[in-house]
């Protein structure tokens, strides 16, 4: 039904077009850090630079990461960035990562494609990658009031690291997990209750 894969960097209007659409949804003012106006008066070159170095194709030792999923039809309906955060690098509110992680960032799905099992797709296809580049620790910043995204992430086996942030749009917690879920690897260890699936496929927006 999806192809979730890496945008290429030649694919920069398209992934641009997909955060705008993004930006647009309703539940965008809780859900990211950056608004629909200022991403829209981003330079092209801007959009071009973010595919390049987010993309399946981009040089050297990767960071960051966009995945996508594309409908039988070639339609983009949801989007998900991987950031690979070191330890020492700037903390969300203040203090320093304390160890390598890979963050999620710009989650969104069309709200016409949620509830169907793509969510839990898009982040495996980030786990692999994740796996890929040696990383065992995964994290992401969710607004507290963001009922379901907290939710979907629990759903997937993350849970509450402790660290909460009061940001300009609210406050935000900290969710984590190990990238491998049979593994001990990472602050949290196994996650009970959780069976993490077998990737299927190949296996964004600023950090906050
Ligand atoms: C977050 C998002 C990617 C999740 O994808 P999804 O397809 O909606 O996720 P799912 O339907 O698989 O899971 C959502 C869970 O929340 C539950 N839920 C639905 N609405 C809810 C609400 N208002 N409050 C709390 N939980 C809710 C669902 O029942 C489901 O839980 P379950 O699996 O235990 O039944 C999607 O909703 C989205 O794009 N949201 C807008 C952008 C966003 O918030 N991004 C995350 C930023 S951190």
């Amino acid at each position: 039904m999806y192809d979730i894969r890496p945008v290429r960097a030649e694919e920069w209007r398209e992934s641009r077009d997909l955060q705008l659409r993004a930006l647009q949804d309703e539940d965008a003012a809780v859900a990211f850090f950056e608004t629909y106006d200022e991403a829209l008066v981003k330079p092209e070159e801007e959009w071009r630079n973010w595919a390049k170095m987010a993309g399946s194709d981009a040089e050297g030792t990767p960071f960051i990461r966009d995945f996508v999923a594309v409908t039988l039809f070639g339609e983009w309906v949801a989007t998900s960035t991987l950031l690979i955060r070191m330890a020492g690098d700037p903390e969300l509110g203040g203090g320093t990562v304390e160890t390598d992680r890979g963050e999620f960032i710009g989650v969104w799905i069309d709200p016409q494609h949620r509830g169907q099992g793509l969510f839990t797709r898009l982040v495996e296809a980030g786990m692999s990658w994740l796996a890929d580049n040696a990383i065992s620790r995964s994290a992401l910043w969710v607004h507290e009031e963001n009922g379901r995204a907290r939710r979907a992430f629990e759903g997937v086996g993350f849970e509450r690291t402790g660290l909460r942030v009061v940001e300009s749009k609210g406050p935000e917690i900290q969710l984590g997990r190990p990238v491998r879920l049979d593994s001990s690897a990472g602050l949290g260890g196994a996650v009970g209750g959780y069976s993490a699936p077998q990737a299927t496929s190949r296996g964004p927006f600023p950090a906050p």
